[in-house]
């Protein structure tokens, strides 16, 4: 069966050079089995023809929202619903500005802001102006932003006569791209995982708790990851301010404390391929909850006796069954790699995600986290500062290269 067999691939042409290679992405898109609808911006028919497209893609391009001729309308809400994937190729400088920024002052963009698909982003342009601090910036916010892949401009020969990087990857190599989004994409499907993420409260008394800085956005990144490659996702999250994920295929279990958090965990984990230890868990819990507020008069000091909580990632470790994968996490701030091995044994897991306090923008609250992946084998795979989407697909990879 063609690797593209039956996928609705909107690419969208914006007007530099490089569109006159279009036509070639379309017919291999084709040749793969996919379903191709063209939408141009209307500078990019300086470039290449409407006629060129529409007759490689077998279908009508797309340019305007409406017909000047016949006043028909080019629903972009129609379009941007009706596709598995929307590729840009070639993205502009001025394009890829606007994308960044949320403008619609033409079909394509208006298209590319209405869609929930995941977009391919292929930047294509003059190397001093991809090498523009403003386009960087953009570079890096469409990265950052979830289900957005950005390609790499290529070195070489520009239009231009000038040489550097701002090459548009051939259509093979773009189609390389496609082909591999469209497995990772599957490469989950009928397997069931359980993400803890978010911190947890344990109460003192009715209005006060013992909690932590956890916001949820690690584990939720981890939660979207999983659900976009197919998995269903048990979510067990504690209480945070961020929205919950909308994916169909995550469950999300609201919990508040330790042994709500181990109750859920333990409910689905036997059916469960395995599981990703991200909350922030309370190690310990007062030992009785007091009834009503505790009032401050008359008190010089306060005292709160505390217990152990259970530990969830060690409870799952020893109950494991073999082709189980659990991951977990460790945020330390001395001894680190050493603290994070420990936690790595102790708690039987696959392999540990060490985050520290000690690394700016990594850990609590950041939209950004910078790990260093430990195996059983003492392995360590330290990768670079990044969002937590860009981590989160990290620790998949990894998640999924131990299922093969
Ligand atoms: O939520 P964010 O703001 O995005 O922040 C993300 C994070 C910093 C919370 C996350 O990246 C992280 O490091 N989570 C684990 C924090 C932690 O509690 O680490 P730990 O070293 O105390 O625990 C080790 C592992 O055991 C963790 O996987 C933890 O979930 C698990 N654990 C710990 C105690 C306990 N009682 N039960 C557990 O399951």
């Amino acid at each position: 069966m063609p690797s593209l067999d039956g996928k609705k691939i909107l690419v969208g042409i914006s007007g530099g050079i490089a569109a006159y290679k279009i036509p070639s992405l379309i017919r291999l898109l084709i040749k793969e089995g996919a379903e191709v609808q063209v939408i141009q911006t209307p500078y990019s028919k300086n470039f290449i023809t409407p006629l060129t497209l529409s007759t490689v893609s077998q279908k009508p391009v797309y340019s305007d929202f409406f017909e000047q001729n016949t006043g028909d309308w080019h629903s972009h809400i129609g379009l941007a619903r009706n596709c598995d994937l929307m590729v840009i190729a070639p993205t502009t400088a001025n394009t890829l500005s606007k994308m960044a920024y949320g403008q619609a002052d033409n079909l394509l963009l208006a298209v590319y802001l209405a869609t929930p698909a995941p977009v391919i982003v292929v930047p294509a342009m003059d190397v001093d102006m991809y090498n523009h601090p403003a386009t960087q910036n953009n570079i890096k916010i469409l990265s950052d932003r979830q289900n957005h892949i950005v390609l790499e401009a290529e070195e070489g020969e520009l239009a231009s006569g000038l040489t550097g990087k701002g090459r548009m990857p051939e259509p093979e190599t773009i189609l390389q791209e496609i082909i591999l989004f469209f497995q990772k994409k599957n490469s989950l499907n009928g397997k069931t995982f359980i993400v803890t993420a978010g911190p947890t409260y344990e109460k003192i008394d009715p209005v006060r708790f013992i909690g932590n800085f956890s916001s949820g956005k690690m584990g939720f990144a981890i939660a979207e990851e999983l659900a976009f490659r197919g998995a269903e996702v048990h979510l067990v999250s504690g209480h945070v301010s961020i929205p919950y994920p909308i994916q169909s295929n995550i469950t999300v279990h609201k919990i508040m404390s330790t042994v709500e958090m181990l109750d859920v965990v333990r409910k689905h984990f036997p059916e469960s391929d395995g599981a990703i230890f991200a909350a922030a868990v309370a190690d310990f819990r007062p030992v009785s909850t007091i009834g009503s507020k505790i009032k401050r008069e008359n008190k010089a000091s306060l005292e709160i006796k505390l217990e152990k909580n259970p530990d969830i990632a060690a409870e799952m470790g020893k109950i494991k069954k073999d082709k189980q994968i659990t991951v977990g996490f460790a945020l330390e701030m001395n001894n680190e790699l050493l603290n994070a091995s420990k936690k790595l044994i102790s708690k039987n897991l696959n392999f540990i995600v060490l985050n520290s306090l000690k690394d700016k923008g990594a850990g609590f609250g950041t939209d950004t986290n910078k790990i260093t992946i430990i195996d059983k084998n003492n392995k360590k795979t330290v990768f670079e500062l990044k969002h937590k989407r860009k981590v989160a697909e990290d620790i998949v990879n990894y998640l999924v290269d131990l299922l093969k």
